[in-house]
């Protein structure tokens, strides 16, 4: 790994990629390349200039120099480029007119720490280096500081800028992208994951012609609908062929992202603050720092892009001590009872999940006074007397007796109309005093940009887990942000409420970890709503849907897995019919899609059979056998649901020794063919034995002649086969 500047130019390779930019007339930064490394000269992509029609020059004796042709870094909107712009900022004459230039570097060993902010971290100096480029607007004293982290150990970057105001002028950032960057030609394609609600991460590809495609969320979280993904690929790029380059921003709320055809044939891809709910008013000595994007290269198609981002998401962005220890697998309330829980319920539901070899017991919603609906109660995070006549503590000791941890669900962000914490602070949720505030589940969202209402947080959920035996909690976010107005901020500081409320966010779970290091964190909203890389660094795993239904969730578990790897993602085995969709699928198929990421089961398990409790016990002891490979190894999509009937996909172990085969087969079909499934990543030397079968094959057999698909004659079949290395 190194970063080197080479007369005007800066290189930073390690032994996958390499990232190179210059200095263009010493003042404008030229993107050069991103890519497979290359033994880097100075001369990589050195451009023609031409004089162009409408293009201006800043040097008016050079009319072939325009920065609306140049492949840029950080543009501006001012200066004759009149693509989209990395930043906008607002000088107090109330013009967006500035100059910044190029100032110095320097190289930081390491990775410097976003503060207040979710951002892949290193555990030594010697795992990364920074190269922080610094743009400075001499008449304004305001400074860009650029940033760009290389890795040792993966083919990925990190990019976010800082803004310095050290001048007198009052600035206000009205457009801010953590990375820009200019790729050269459009013949690529575009991947998004996009969805709604029990619909989540659905993979959309398109070819790039023309104009601009812009995905962004203004709904204060992530969101289901549009995941802050961006894959650009070689068009002939496929699973596990050509070039791809993946973007993910590392933030849970509103973003932009950007990928913009230029008139000479080349491609902005672009990725930030989404500028319709972002402003930020930047005073004397005061600075601000965007979040960052991770930037993944493959040059063997998505499967190795994905690769990349779940061992660094795995290793270097979930933290604390279930980043590495085995993660239990449990039972959950919410599809078993709904609100309708109980003492004696849960006591009973959790003698029979200890029964099976469940681990943990995950008291959902209902559990706190009122809430016998979604009408009440959010914000008041006290037990409900009668259903708890113990109090939780009790129902918690009589858990862990039966071996068992407990695990609890809140949902801190929001507060009903109907709770003890609306009537004493009707001033506490985000709205304009001008107008009834909207609802949505029947509940308003906390202004989070107000230190005390942060505050309030930590203390009412620290009551309950310092009380409490509990190790489990599940953070749930069941609506979107409208009525942007907060009681607390000054007036010129209300387009910084969006952020404010993530910064609040972070800081409230930030203090949890701190305090709870020893509970596990689980995030959610309305399922899947803000699985993103920023709650993983909160949260080391993420409910990844509502909907439970078997056939759903391989697309939806499918489409997370481009960026995430699979122990990050909650998938339980629920009742059938299914209450999403009412499909009946086989009891195996739902096991064998919730194992492939982080099982659990909610149902009641009072109605279900001696017979599928049995199946349930020995899925539980064969999960617990082969789970760690599950959550440590590497994940290989074999074949895709969005493209037919088969779906199939396999885990390796670190050590590749051993291998979790997973093949379903959606409908019944009439045609009687061997079509073999290739595997991947094998040992190709090595002879794995099947322990479902006893036969062995060779590795390289399994990964180039495959394996032929079983028949079996019924809807929404599947198996599983675990193979070991003799
Ligand atoms: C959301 C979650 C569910 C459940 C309910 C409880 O919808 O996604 O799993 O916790 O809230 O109200």
């Amino acid at each position: 790994m190194q970063i080197y500047k080479q007369d005007n130019t800066f290189i930073l390779s390690n032994n996958e990629i390499t990232y190179s930019f210059s200095i263009e007339k010493q003042r404008y930064l030229r993107h050069r390349y991103f890519g497979k490394r290359i033994n880097a000269s100075t001369n990589i992509n050195q451009p023609y200039f031409f004089d162009r029609g409408f293009c201006s020059n800043p040097f008016p004796d050079e009319r072939d120099f325009s920065l609306d042709t140049l492949f840029q870094e950080y543009p501006d909107m001012n200066q004759g480029d009149f693509r989209s712009p990395a930043y906008v900022i607002q000088t107090e004459d109330g013009k967006r007119v500035t100059r910044f230039f190029y100032k110095g570097y320097k190289i930081i060993k390491g990775k410097p720490s976003l503060k207040g902010l979710p951002a892949i971290y290193t555990e030594n100096d010697k795992e990364a280096a920074t190269l922080c480029i610094t743009l400075e607007d001499e008449y304004l004293k305001a400074k860009i500081n650029l940033y760009y982290t290389i890795f040792k150990d993966f083919a990925a970057m990190c990019r976010h800028v800082e803004i310095v105001n050290s001048g007198k002028q009052n600035l206000y950032l009205e457009r801010l992208m953590a990375m820009s960057m200019d790729f050269a030609g459009t013949d690529y394609d575009v991947l998004t994951l996009s969805g709604s609600h029990i619909n989540e991460k659905n993979i959309n590809r398109r070819h790039i012609s023309a104009d601009t495609i812009v995905i962004d969320s203004n709904r204060g979280a992530s969101s289901p609908q549009e995941t802050p993904a961006i894959f650009l690929m070689e068009r002939e790029a496929t699973e596990n062929f050509g070039q791809v380059w993946g973007f993910n921003f590392v933030y849970s709320g509103d973003f932009q992202a950007v990928v913009q055809t230029g008139q000479y044939n080349s491609v902005r891809v672009q990725m930030g603050m989404n500028p319709l709910t972002f402003g930020w008013s930047l005073k004397e000595n005061e600075s601000f720092v965007s979040p960052e994007t991770v930037m993944v290269y493959s040059d063997e198609g998505m499967n190795k892009m994905s690769q990349t981002f779940h061992n660094m998401y795995r290793k270097r962005l979930c933290r604390g001590v279930y980043r590495e220890k085995i993660r239990p697998i449990l039972i959950n309330s919410w599809e078993a009872f709904c609100f309708d829980v109980d003492e004696e319920k849960c006591l009973s539901l959790a003698k029979k999940a200890a029964d099976l070899g469940i681990e943990l017991f995950v008291l959902d919603d209902g559990w706190f006074k009122n809430r016998v609906c979604d009408k009440n109660a959010l914000g008041d995070w006290v037990e409900d007397e009668n259903k708890f006549p113990n109090g939780i503590e009790h129902l918690v000791k009589e858990i862990n007796k039966m071996g068992m941890q407990v695990g609890i669900w809140f949902e801190p962000e929001m507060v009903s109309p109907n709770s003890d914490l609306y009537r004493k602070h009707s001033d506490w949720i985000i709205r304009s005093q001008n107008y009834e505030p909207i609802l949505s589940r029947c509940q308003y969202v906390l202004d989070l940009s107000n230190p005390e209402v942060c505050d309030y947080v930590i203390e009412s959920l620290s009551k309950v887990l310092s009380k409490t035996n509990v190790t489990y909690v599940k953070w749930d976010m069941n609506r979107h942000i409208t009525d942007l107005g907060s009681y607390y901020l000054e007036k010129d500081r209300q387009r910084e409420l969006s952020h404010r409320y993530m910064l609040g966010l972070y800081h409230i779970l930030d203090e949890l970890n701190k305090r709870f290091p020893n509970v596990l964190f689980e995030g959610c909203s309305s399922g899947g709503g803000r699985f993103d890389a920023g709650m993983l660094y909160y949260m080391p795993q993420t409910w990844t849907s509502d909907n439970t239904d078997a056939v759903c969730r391989m697309k939806i578990q499918y489409g997370t897995s481009l960026l995430f790897p699979p122990i990050t993602m909650g998938a339980h085995v629920s009742a059938v019919p299914n209450h999403q969709v009412g499909r009946v699928t086989p009891l195996q198929t739902r096991f064998i899609v919730a194992m492939s990421g982080n099982l659990g089961y909610e149902m009641d398990l009072a109605q279900i059979s001696d017979e599928e409790k049995e199946a349930i016990k020995e899925q539980i002891a064969f999960y617990k056998s082969i789970r760690e490979v599950i959550q440590k190894g590497s994940f290989y999509r074999l074949k895709n649901p969005q493209n037919g009937n088969e779906v199939a996909w396999n885990f390796v172990s670190e050590d590749k020794k051993t291998v979790i085969y997973c093949y379903f087969k959606i409908l019944a079909e009439p045609l009687r063919v061997n079509t073999p499934v290739r595997l991947k990543g094998l040992d190709e030397n090595g002879i794995y034995k099947s322990k479902t079968n006893g036969i062995c094959y060779g590795g390289d057999e399994l990964m180039y002649a495959g394996i032929v698909s079983k028949p079996i004659l019924e809807d929404f079949a599947s198996y599983v086969y675990v193979l070991e290395k003799v």
